[in-house]
């Protein structure tokens, strides 16, 4: 651990060798291109096939009269084609199964749907009636927490900073789409699919089809990513299995296009956040007030845990979170790279920046002013919560020291700069029930086998050096199996708790081989082992922290943004390979710099959907607009997390980032952006008056 290794996979993905989910070569293979419901809300009248039924080549129609039934209704995101029911725009209503591609298409298109629309409600607003506080928000957390009494604490502040934010509906994209291979030969069904999780996946489809658990394999060895939205099967891996039932023997793929994942695949919730500030003038936190509204979809329920970071990031005696969810006819909402963190931030961080231009203090000194010397909310003890080591180490480095406080101090030609701090922070979390078998090959050789997956983030290297560190061989001497149920249980590539988990069993595996077999353990000898229940110990308030940093340059006759540099310092303890690590961060950081300036799907409230659905009107950061970006973290091995001494890095990089930018612009132009993304119209009426001319 701790060498810079590149990917084991590097090979087999340049030369086009590690097969993603749809490019397993398969005995007759058969498409499915899904069919999409065009109302918002009601009910299937009537569904015509015989014109798609009738191209050459069709080999099924799948409508809800045709398709087989379901067992579980339980998740009702998967009980499709089971009934007349249309819950959202964009719902999966039928499919067609076709010999190729192209006649598939023809015939989908061929379908004639009638429907019965009855009303829908797809407004997100804030003064709506029916809000309502879900029972938790994700993944358990209370929906609503008091210490003290924030308001009256907010009321009698000497300083105070009312803030209302928002961030925009945000979606996933992946560079490879959600795309699944479904197989059923009689007995069971296998899956090629592009997942964060096959046992999950498996668990789920076993139980919506009412198969065996032994009867469903999914496999996937490689990823294109997924930001989460890979994290559970969607109605697409069920409309798969559900043709390849129809159809045994035949290899059904169904790749979903651009525009039908932004329906079918999740997405991040808006959010419309008010984060109110109380402070002494000497910028003591006296109360904390984060209250959040989000959406989630009617039919099944989606609570976004926005304001759970507020509760843990500063001290203050008097702290009031909220969340409230208005139900609306839409696609379910789903995990999103740091979901909560990322949006929650947002606001908090820009908020703590309005605080220390209102007491006239530096921003990081305002956070070494609150730092908390245990976790506000639990009283426990820090597990490793370095983020004024952070802060400061990152001060260092972006020449913080020079910076003049006031805004709109530096201009160069027609820009105006400025730089801006925003902190961050993930939870460390381990899941529980991964298991590892570990067998020796011959003499000294050993195969490590677990069900987990490599979103692209370096799973394969990564968990091969946790092997070999546990192993005390070199990284050569392990052959490790992934990506597949056939190899022992693993939980989800989610919540940053990949390595974490996995590595954690593979580690109790080496450690049971050792103590059954000594230091040279026989060929043929095989132990197996789980994550063990100490990783459950919740005796410390267990978090990564980090600072984000930005300068941005405003173009003061068009309100255009440039984020010229970026840097992220992280505590997320031991770094098991610097240069995938960095990848990691610095892929994170580029996504909070893209949701800073680009992204946002536009939910059209008279249909019900997104009206920006594909990569012309749905904008993501390209390399044109990342400059100078780097990521760097504290030497640090945290004993109290995991054996390895790690944390997980998935998604500490995203959170933070956009406020850093945000803060930024502030410093820039004197103008307060809280409502993401910071396009040019919001930024028009800066201009380069009032500024004096300096060099930059
Ligand atoms: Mo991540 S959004 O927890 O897969």
């Amino acid at each position: 651990m701790g060498a810079s290794l590149a990917r084991m996979d590097c090979a087999a993905k340049i030369r086009g060798t590690a097969r993603y989910a749809f490019e397993h070569r398969l005995p007759s293979p058969a498409y499915l291109p899904p069919v999409q419901a065009t109302i918002a809300r009601g009910r299937i009248r009537k569904i015509d096939t015989r014109a798609a039924e009738s191209v050459a080549g069709v080999i099924a129609v799948i409508t809800h009269e045709s398709a087989p039934r379901l067992a579980s209704a339980e998740n009702k995101e998967l009980w499709i084609l089971q009934s007349e029911e249309v819950h959202f725009r964009g719902q999966l209503v039928a499919a067609v199964l076709a010999e190729t591609l192209e006649a598939a298409r023809q015939a989908a298109d061929l379908v004639v749907v009638e429907y019965e629309a009855a009303a829908h409600d797809a407004r997100f607003a804030a003064g709506r009636e029916d809000l309502y506080a879900p029972k938790t928000v994700n993944p358990g957390y209370a929906t609503d927490t008091d210490e003290g009494d924030a308001e009256a604490a907010f009321e009698a502040a000497e300083v105070r900073v009312d803030s209302n934010s928002t961030t925009p509906m945000e979606h996933n994209n992946p560079m490879e789409p959600h795309t699944t291979v479904a197989l059923w030969d009689s007995s069971r069904l296998v899956l090629y699919d592009s997942t964060q999780t096959v046992h999950s996946v498996r668990a789920t489809m076993a139980k919506t089809l009412g198969l065996k658990v032994e009867q469903v394999r999914v496999v996937s060895p490689y990823v294109g990513d997924g930001f989460g939205s890979k994290g559970e099967p969607h109605a697409h891996n069920i409309l798969a299995a559900l043709a390849a039932l129809r159809a045994p023997g035949r290899a059904v793929k169904l790749a979903l296009t651009r525009q039908q994942m932004f329906s079918v695949a999740g997405y991040r919730t808006p959010t419309l956040q008010r984060f109110r500030l109380g402070a002494t003038r000497d910028g003591r936190l006296t109360a904390i007030i984060h209250e959040v509204i989000e959406l989630t979809s009617r039919f099944r329920e989606f609570a976004e845990q926005t304001a759970v970071p507020t509760r843990l990031m500063y001290a203050c005696a008097n702290r009031r979170t909220r969340h409230r969810l208005a139900a609306l006819d839409v696609a379910k909402p789903s995990w999103m790279r740091a979901p909560g963190e990322t949006p929650g931030m947002f606001a908090g961080e820009v908020a703590m920046d309005e605080l220390a231009v209102a007491c006239g203090l530096d921003p990081i000194e305002l956070r070494v002013r609150n730092e908390p010397e245990r976790d506000p909310e639990s009283g426990k003890p820090w597990g490793n919560r370095h983020l004024i080591e952070c802060l400061r180490e990152g001060a260092s480095r972006f020449g913080w020291s020079t910076r003049d406080p006031r805004p709109r101090q530096r201009t160069q030609g027609g820009w105006l700069i400025g730089t801006g701090v925003a902190s961050s922070t993930y939870p460390r979390y381990v899941l529980m029930g991964s298991r590892a078998t570990i067998s020796v090959e011959g003499e000294g050789r050993y195969r490590v086998q677990i069900g987990a997956a490599d979103l692209g983030t370096g799973t394969w290297t990564a968990l091969t050096q946790v092997a070999a560190d546990a192993l005390e061989c070199p990284v050569e001497a392990v052959q490790l199996e992934i990506g597949d149920t056939d190899l022992p249980n693993a939980t989800v590539a989610g919540g940053s708790s990949g390595i974490s988990s996995w590595g954690w069993a593979i580690v109790a595996a080496a450690r049971e081989l050792r103590r059954l077999h000594g230091s040279k353990p026989p060929a043929g000898a095989e132990v197996s082992a789980q994550t063990p229940k100490e990783a459950e110990d919740k005796t410390f308030a267990q978090h990564s922290f980090g600072a984000q940093f930005a300068e941005v340059r405003v173009n003061a006759a068009t309100g255009e943004v440039r984020v010229s540099r970026m840097l992220g310092v992280f505590s997320a303890g031991r770094i098991v390979n610097p240069r995938l690590a960095r990848s990691q961060l610095i892929g994170g950081m580029t996504m909070g710099l893209s949701m800073a300036l680009h992204e946002e799907s536009v939910l059209d409230e008279r249909c019900g959907h997104v009206s920006n659905h594909d990569f012309a009107g749905y904008h993501i950061a390209t390399h044109a607009d990342v400059t100078d970006l780097e990521a760097i973290w504290l030497d640090e091995v945290d004993d109290r997390s995991t054996p390895m001494g790690s944390r997980g890095i998935g998604e500490i990089g995203i959170v933070g980032a956009a406020a850093a930018v945000a803060n930024a612009v502030y410093h820039a132009t004197g103008q307060r952006l809280r409502h993401l993304p910071l396009t040019p119209d919001k930024l028009l009426t800066v201009s380069l008056k009032d500024t004096k001319s300096r060099k930059g």
